[in-house]
């Protein structure tokens, strides 16, 4: 891991760790002493010359955090995923239909989140699970769209994610996806704002830093949606991107945006080889 020459701007706001390599610690995460979660692995060799190795967030957090992560009876996230289970089973909207009529069990829906945003070939476009949820209720079942990143939105993605804890993500970057993951790419690397920082300054050349009281990862999404004790509700990624742009003083995108659609495929794809790991905790 080398770290790149700080930006006067950036110098300013991080201090350094005393840890090593990245900073990120040597646990090891086992979810209810059962569903082993890869939480540090070789890079996806897209990453060449930028990250040896991805790491998630979860290395990042103090031992009290990453404990909550570590059984389902301590992670709050959890909660949000059995209130899912009852709406998948619930019927809504004007065809009198509930996720469960035409999908089964949520258990059914193994290895889906692991390869979201995906292209769809009827749509012609790439779709986040949370477009393919609200494709569903909209289209299929007669009901109204949910709230991008709103709550009934990121219960049901995190039991959507539950069901895939452990399984690689491995999202397609190649074929038809290619463009939008190429404008995610660039979305990635673009300076914005007053402090003239991307994502990369923060959570590619600076993880392991500390930037004010906290300690910066590498900003992967296979943990997402994250409980944060911040807000102590489950946070989707497009909600998590618009915080980090707007404290580099940006103007910010929307939930659900084109950009957000294009980062979320490129941040995604940057955790190839992690394992699904949501619902996670966070600060
Ligand atoms: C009337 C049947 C029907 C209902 C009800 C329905 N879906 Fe779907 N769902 C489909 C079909 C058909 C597809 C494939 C659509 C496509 O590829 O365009 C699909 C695809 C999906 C996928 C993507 C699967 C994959 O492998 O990519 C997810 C996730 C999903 N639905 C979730 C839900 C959820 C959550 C609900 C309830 C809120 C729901 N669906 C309700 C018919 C339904
Ligand atoms: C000024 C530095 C900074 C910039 C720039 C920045 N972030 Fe962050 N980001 C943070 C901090 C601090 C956190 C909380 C600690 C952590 O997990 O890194 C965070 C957290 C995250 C997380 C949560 C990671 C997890 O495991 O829960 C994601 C995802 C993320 N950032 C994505 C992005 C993306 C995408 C961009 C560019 C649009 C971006 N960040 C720009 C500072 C930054």
């Amino acid at each position: 891991m080398k770290f790149k020459a700080l930006t006067a701007v950036a110098a300013l706001m991080l201090t350094s760790t005393v840890a090593v390599a990245g900073g990120a610690d040597d646990d090891s995460l086992v979810i209810n002493g059962d569903i082993e979660i890869v939480t540090k692995t070789a890079a996806p060799a897209h990453l060449d010359g930028h990250l040896d190795e991805i790491i998630s967030g979860w290395h990042f957090r103090d031992n009290e955090t990453q404990a909550m992560e570590m059984d389902d009876f301590d992670n709050p996230g959890m909660i949000f995923v059995d209130q899912a289970r009852e709406t998948w089973a619930t019927v809504d909207g004007s065809e009198g239909k509930s996720c469960a009529s035409c999908h089964g069990e949520p258990e059914d829906m193994a290895g889906v989140k692991a390869v979201y945003p995906k292209w769809n070939e009827g749509a012609g476009e790439v779709r986040t699970l949370v477009m393919q949820i609200n494709d569903c209720r909209t289209t299929r079942m007669g009901a109204d769209a949910w709230k991008y990143d709103g709550g009934d939105t990121t219960a049901m993605e995190a039991l959507l994610a539950s069901v895939s804890r452990g399984m690689p993500v491995n999202v397609a970057i190649d074929g038809p996806a290619a463009a939008t993951w190429e404008k995610g790419k660039e979305l990635y690397y673009t300076r914005t704002g007053i402090l003239d920082l991307s994502c990369a300054s923060c959570h590619e050349q600076n993880y392991g830093n500390y930037i004010r009281a906290d300690h910066l990862s590498q900003g992967q999404i296979n943990g997402f949606p994250a409980y944060r004790l911040k807000n102590a509700k489950l946070n989707g990624a497009h909600n998590r991107f618009k915080g980090c742009v707007r404290d580099t003083r940006a103007e910010t995108y929307k939930e659900g945006s084109p950009e957000f659609i294009a980062l979320e495929l490129y941040v995604a794809s940057r955790g190839n080889g992690l394992s699904v790991e949501g619902p996670s905790v966070r600060n």
